[in-house]
């Protein structure tokens, strides 16, 4: 665990719009600054980024968060990440606190930096070896887009990376997979292959895929697992394409290496490659974050149409309402590199635009395996979908409108599963009514003056969500006292109400001058002691008289006192 106040200072050094700037340019507007959303698209700018309160909420779609929580879905970094890049531009070091800490975290920097040594040896080789630039030359490739994607050359010397790192004995070397120890002898892993660095979504160098120039096997030597490199969850060109894909719309998820080059190369630059696995629902959650739409590109072959359905079963409970996935199959014999090669950029574009949603790849596939004509084998259909239907958690509507239309096409009434408890069609815009409960006004007076909760004496009734959320709240600032909202916002992400306390966040940024803001904590506070007060006086009334504890008679005072108070108040404002 990073301490809470470590993330706080952090914070305190941290402009969230020079952050948030640097990938999405801002316009300032009033005291905000805004943009077009980088979570939706939209064409007038609804994302808008407080200097004042350190956050960011966008009007069209509701992403909200801080410094932090930007970098994580915006960038794609993981919350330690995030915090270590804002340290290290604030010049600040992440405290170690010898628990949650994962012990590779110290040597991260040094592994990278052997990683980035490598790299940048088997570019110089690339420069220096005919063969291979003939090799390249010959796939099409050129030296612009070797550069781009910082290809490289491992020579066929069983030592060669000696001259390429500081000290070959390094045992360092071993545990990023560059290096083999056999029969005590070390020796380099990649010899006489085109180097392809995978990097992660800084930039950083943290795995290779190695081809064989021509034929051999095997045709691509991948770094095995390392403490940087889990395969199953990088994306070859996530860091490289980044901008192509949020400009496009979508990615498109191929299966080679290759592929991604070659159609960068031809100006579709919005690809990414899994790593020879297969896709995984951490690669569908990681292009989520960036982009509402992704295209999955297969062989048209058996083996295309295998990789694609388990692509199908690890999207569907990452797919949100509102994100789309869809399926591309190629023609037989081709891959991206060919097709783009042989058919141009836009016939590969059309092929995106009418690729087939995943419902109809879903049901097709289904569909095939089933005796459609039969009364059995329409149950059969059922059964093998409700499985995986009952897996989209995350997109309860989606999920409700492939039933209705499986119990189209079967016939079947097929019971609604359990409903969603709040069904959510993107957000709609905040309106104020929306916060009018005393307890959301309590969460945004909170927000606006955090150092309210310090004194307030009685704990508001805890009614549902809204009223668990100021719990958490209340807990929150008494444990931790000095924060502001930006930490709150910050700090709730993670918790049940995240969406609750932003949105009443959000609010602030709206009413920027908020006036109005003393007024509902008053109201608010009034109301809550009036709800007290007629709940305690409903359960003292339920007692007998005689049988009232001197507790309960001062309680009754006090309870008759509030009462009386609120009605003079009333009687005063009328
Ligand atoms: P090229 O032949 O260079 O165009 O590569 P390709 O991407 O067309 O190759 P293919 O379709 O055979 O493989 C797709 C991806 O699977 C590659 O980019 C690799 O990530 C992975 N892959 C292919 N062959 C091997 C192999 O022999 N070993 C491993 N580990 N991965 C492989
Ligand atoms: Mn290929």
């Amino acid at each position: 665990m990073i301490p809470q106040d470590f993330i706080q200072q952090l914070l305190d050094r941290t402009d969230i719009v020079e952050v948030v700037d640097r990938y999405v340019p801002l316009k300032k507007k009033g005291a905000n600054y805004q943009a077009c959303c980088p979570f939706h698209h939209e064409k007038t700018p609804s994302f808008t980024v407080s200097p004042v309160k350190q956050f960011y909420h966008c009007f069209g779609c509701g992403a909200h968060g801080t410094a932090i929580s930007f970098l994580m879905e915006h960038v794609g970094m993981d919350f330690p990440e995030a915090v270590r890049e804002l340290a290290s531009r604030s010049g600040l070091e992440v405290p170690e606190d010898g628990q949650g800490r994962r012990p590779e975290d110290g040597r991260r920097d040094e592994w990278l930096a052997i990683m980035d040594a490598a790299a940048r040896y088997y570019q110089e080789r690339l420069k220096a070896s005919e063969k291979a630039v003939r090799y390249l030359k010959g796939r099409g490739l050129t030296g612009e887009t070797a550069a781009r994607f910082l290809l490289g050359y491992a020579p066929e010397d069983w030592q060669g990376l000696a001259a390429g790192v500081d000290n070959y004995q390094d045992t360092r070397l071993e545990e990023m997979g560059l290096v083999i120890l056999g029969e005590g002898k070390r020796y380099d892993r990649f010899r006489d292959r085109v180097m392809f660095p995978i990097r992660n979504e800084r930039g950083r160098v943290i795995a290779f895929g190695g081809r064989v120039l021509g034929a051999g096997e095997p045709k691509y030597l991948n770094s095995p697992e390392t403490p940087l490199f889990h395969k199953g969850r990088e994306l070859y060109g996530l860091h490289e394409n980044r901008r192509g894909i949020q400009a496009s719309g979508h990615a498109l998820v191929v299966e080679g290496y290759m592929d991604v080059v070659m159609l960068a190369q031809h100006g579709v630059q919005n690809a990414v490659a899994t790593l020879g696995t297969a896709v995984t629902p951490d690669h569908v959650a990681k292009v989520f974050r960036l982009v509402d739409r992704v295209v999955f590109a297969f062989d048209g072959d058996a083996a295309g149409r295998k990789a694609a359905w388990r692509a199908l079963e690890n999207a569907l409970p990452q797919l949100p309402d509102g994100k789309e996935a869809a399926f591309v199959f190629l023609p037989e014999g081709e891959d991206p590199d060919s097709y783009v090669r042989s058919q141009g950029p836009d016939a590969l574009r059309t092929l995106c635009t009418q690729a087939k949603p995943l419902s109809d790849f879903l049901f097709d596939s289904l569909q095939a395996q089933t005796d459609m004509s039969s009364q059995e084998g329409r149950v059969r259909l059922v059964k093998l979908m409700e499985p995986l239907l009952a897996q989209m958690k995350a997109g309860p509507l989606l999920s409700r409108s492939l039933r209705a239309r499986l119990a189209q096409v079967t016939g079947v009434g097929v019971t609604e599963g359990r409903r969603p408890s709040s069904p959510r069609t993107g957000r709609p815009p905040l309106r104020r009514d929306m916060l009018a409960s005393p307890q959301r006004l309590l969460i945004q007076a909170l927000l606006t003056k955090p150092e309210r909760a310090l004194d307030l004496q009685e704990r508001p009734p805890v009614q549902g969500q809204d009223g668990a959320a100021l719990e958490w709240l209340l807990e929150f600032i008494q444990g931790h006292p000095g924060v502001g909202a930006r930490d709150l916002v910050e700090a709730a992400r993670t918790c049940d109400f995240g969406h609750l306390i932003a949105s009443a966040a959000a609010n602030m940024i709206r009413w920027e001058a908020n006036e109005q803001d003393e007024i509902d904590y008053q109201g608010a506070m009034a109301s809550f002691r009036e709800q007290w007060a007629q709940s305690e006086l409903d359960r003292l009334n339920r007692i007998p008289l005689s049988q009232l504890s001197p507790e309960d008679r001062q309680r009754m005072v006090q309870v008759l006192r509030i009462k009386k108070l609120d009605q003079m108040n009333r009687i005063k404002g009328e």
